[in-house]
């Protein structure tokens, strides 16, 4: 099932998820609905709260990204009660782009290397470090569960110019290629 994207202005993208319960039913389903509606957008991750949910679960695929960079090629997880426990290394500016904020991208700065406590859709546990660009996206679909967007990080500048695009975006003033929710 492909669900609607939740955009930029939607309540539900700020709030703080919750751990999903070990009695939690259907986690497979929404895991592989998720799946469908991230590869229905051209998305290489989603969250939760993007398909109006304020579970702790996120789930990326990279496997697109394997021809350019084969260590990418198996890359296709659900993060299910993610916690990042640290983030190292050097703070690296990329820029970025977010199913929920159609049409806009900017350069965020972020850590290189994260190490994420998190269990799978069996709800075996792991305790992995990433470094590159699973560990980008991994900080930004983490953010996500924390009610947090690539654009908080803008300079008070940048924020005032971007004002009028958000505005648009939280009418549903914008054009995607997939189905958008929007806020009342
Ligand atoms: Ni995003």
């Amino acid at each position: 099932m492909i669900y609607p994207i939740t955009v930029y202005g939607d309540p539900v993208l700020r709030k703080i998820t919750t751990d999903l319960d070990e009695n939690y039913k259907g986690l497979k389903q929404l895991v592989e609905d998720m799946f469908e509606t991230m590869h229905n957008a051209e998305g290489v991750g989603l969250a939760a709260p993007q398909i109006g949910l304020t579970c702790r679960i996120f789930v990326i695929d990279l496997s697109a990204l394997g021809e350019d960079e084969p260590t990418l090629k198996d890359f296709r997880k659900a993060f299910i009660n993610p916690h990042i426990i640290e983030e190292t290394g050097e703070k690296v500016l990329i820029e970025e782009g977010c199913l929920s904020i159609p049409g806009l991208r900017e350069e965020v700065l972020r850590y290189s290397t994260v190490r994420i406590k998190y269990q799978d859709t069996d709800l075996k546990e792991y305790d992995e470090i990433f470094t590159g660009f699973p560990a980008r996206v991994i900080q930004h679909e983490y953010d996500h569960l924390e009610g947090v967007m690539f654009v908080d990080y803008c300079s008070p500048l940048k924020k005032r110019i971007l004002k009028g695009k958000l505005t648009d975006i939280t009418k549903g003033q914008v054009t995607t290629s997939y189905r958008i929710k929007v806020p009342r």
